[in-house]
């Protein structure tokens, strides 16, 4: 069987691993990016790959890319928290690597690999939301990615949840990735830091003082913790996301939902916040069976997995540019 290597392309770094058709990790490798270089995340992708190549026979790339991917799947035309603007990454890659490239959102790519591999292998029809810098989505509709029109379905992030609410990346206002993202924890941690200090002693102990200090990954070990103030963080983006998968239900009706994304490590303190206010928020309730809400099971891996698996699944009709 052979074996794709799948590339996650994030703000930051960039993690690239060989995958079999199990969707077993076998090996990988990280790079750190600047986000606003292109140039340097291309030679980063490339040079991760070659890496990989050099002890693996590789049958094909998947790099799962956090931004709009044209229906070709080759370029990403926006990417609401990078820099890339019309990027053809496929034709970049392919040139440098000799190599099938096949792009893909990077949600997309979670989602695929939770619905084959982890959280969603026993459901058909799912909604996967990817919870990081932004929110992110991915939906499978009948055992198979939803792409849309013109193959930027499942854009969640930027559905408006509050009318001319706080500026998005994308150029709109009040997108939902703005209150239910783990950006939005943070900006909500600092914020009770600043005002309500008392509240946020926990918080702003852990931080050395400063608001500013105060990281994701401090509020979800503070709320791990049973912390007041990094408890309520988690009631307010848990209480958005909720209310976005209410929405998604009314339209999808998907069978499961999952949660996966950086945040998610944070475990049951934000999956039960997310199930309370989605129950309460789905039409029909009472009357309707109600979709079932569980964490993410591959972790960190799943953008690699997922793109992968893409590449795999794709390799014969990928457009190699040779
Ligand atoms: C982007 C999506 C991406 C998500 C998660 C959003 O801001 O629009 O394309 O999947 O962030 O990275
Ligand atoms: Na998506
Ligand atoms: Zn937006």
């Amino acid at each position: 069987d052979a074996l794709t290597v799948g590339v996650d392309v994030g703000g930051t770094k960039i993690a690239a691993g060989v995958v079999d058709g199990t969707g077993k990790l076998l090996q990988h490798t990280r790079r750190e990016t600047p986000a606003q270089d292109t140039r340097g995340v291309l030679s980063g992708i490339a040079d991760a790959v070659r890496e990989l190549a050099a002890t693996h026979d590789i049958a094909a790339v998947g790099i799962g890319a956090a931004g709009f991917v044209d229906a070709a799947r080759s370029t990403v035309m926006f990417a609401p928290n990078l820099a890339w603007r019309d990027e053809n990454l496929r034709a970049s890659l392919t040139a440098q690597l000799d190599l099938p490239v096949v792009v893909e959102n990077d949600a997309n790519a979670a989602a695929w690999a939770e619905s084959r591999f982890g959280a969603g292998r026993d459901h058909d029809d799912l909604a996967a939301i990817t919870i990081g810098t932004g929110v992110g989505g991915g939906l499978v509709v009948g055992g198979r990615l939803l792409r849309g029109g013109f193959g930027v379905a499942s854009e969640i992030g930027h559905i408006t949840m509050v009318p001319y609410g706080r500026r998005c990346g994308c150029g709109l206002q009040g997108c939902w990735e703005q209150y239910g993202s783990g950006r939005a924890l943070v900006t909500e941690a600092r914020e009770i830091a600043r005002h309500s200090p008392a509240f946020a002693a926990g918080l702003l102990a852990d931080a050395g003082g400063d608001p500013d200090g105060i990281s994701g990954e401090m509020v979800t070990a503070a709320a791990q913790r049973g912390d007041v103030g990094a408890l309520h963080c988690f009631d307010e983006i848990g209480r958005w996301i909720g209310l976005g998968l209410a929405q998604l239900a009314a339209v999808l009706d998907p069978s499961l939902f999952v949660i996966g994304g950086g945040v998610s490590t944070a475990g049951e303190v934000l999956r039960s916040r997310v199930e309370d206010t989605f129950r309460g928020h789905l039409t029909g309730r009472g009357h309707r069976p109600v979709a079932e809400v569980r964490l993410a099971e591959l972790g960190w891996e799943a953008g690699m997995v997922g793109a992968a698996d893409l590449a795999r699944t794709h390799r014969d009709t990928a457009v190699s540019g040779r």
